[in-house]
């Protein structure tokens, strides 16, 4: 039997088969280890391109490469075994053509054996969408704060305000919708809005900061688990790792110092004739 027929993996299809089911959750991960542990709980990983903020302290995603993601696609591929994993599109890899979005996403699936992409934009993205869709690439869209779009937009703000803001955020959601996305992040949108595209349209929708009114729902894993001293107010800590960090390495120290680690457990010894 080969290695992929003994675990299954979820896939694209089966994900955008939960329209209106059970609510799909999901997880950001950049590794191995954490990617095992989301694996066991959530219906698909996102490797997102927060990592560029998260792990390497950038100020936005801008400056994420595609190497980037592909080493860190990788290593979630490894740690996982059933969950989806969906791979960001960094910033530049995709908006100048449909065919440099294909070359770089076909690029992705075939160095991380990923299932998916995930691209940002809404109507001027569609066309890249159809032509990734029709050319076998499963896509996720993004819409709503789009935050590769910083520069633009002026910072990272709710969107859907206003009738304005409301029409551009639904026309979004609706034209990566038409363009066959299997499912689309809507994030930091006012919860009427991502009920009503929700409602409307037949594409899964995963919220981040878009209520529970979505199908699914997603988080930087390194947020929710309280690595980060500020969160946005969408983000509930569901653990408080950046203590629990903070105590062991103050205790490891402590004991360096005062001699009592290594201790007798963890010294090898000579193996008796
Ligand atoms: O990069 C990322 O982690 C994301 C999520 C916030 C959806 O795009």
């Amino acid at each position: 039997m080969s290695a992929q027929a003994k675990t299954r993996r979820l896939t694209a299809v089966d994900i955008a088969g939960r329209k209106g089911g059970d609510k799909i959750v999901s997880l950001t991960a950049y590794h191995a280890h954490t990617a095992g542990i989301v694996d066991q709980y959530c219906d698909f990983i996102l490797v997102g391109d927060s990592l560029g903020m998260v792990m390497h302290g950038l100020e936005t995603t801008v400056p994420v490469t595609l190497e980037m993601m592909i080493l860190q696609g990788h290593a979630v591929m490894r740690g996982s075994t059933k969950a989806l994993v969906v791979v960001d599109m960094p910033f530049g890899s995709y908006e100048e053509s449909p065919e440099q979005a294909f070359r770089n996403a076909s690029r992705i699936l075939k160095e991380t054996m990923a299932g998916a992409i995930k691209m940002e934009g809404g109507t001027h993205m569609a066309e890249t969408t159809a032509f990734l869709v029709q050319r076998g690439i499963p896509v996720m869209g993004h819409v709503g704060l789009t935050p590769q779009a910083v520069n633009t937009m002026g910072g990272f703000r709710v969107q859907g305000r206003g009738d304005e803001g409301q029409a551009v955020v639904e026309a979004d959601a609706r034209a990566i919708s038409d363009a066959g996305a299997f499912a689309i992040v809507m994030e930091g949108i006012i919860e009427p809005v991502a009920r009503r595209i929700t409602e409307s349209i037949p594409t899964v929708t995963i919220g981040i900061g878009a209520s529970p009114a979505c199908d699914g729902q997603i988080l930087v894993l390194e947020d929710m688990l309280g690595l980060n001293d500020w969160v946005p107010k969408f983000v509930k800590k569901f653990g408080s790792l950046r203590d629990h960090i903070e105590d062991s390495v103050k205790a490891y120290t402590e004991a360096v110092r005062d001699g009592s680690f290594p201790g007798p457990d963890h010294v090898y010894k000579p193996k008796k004739d």
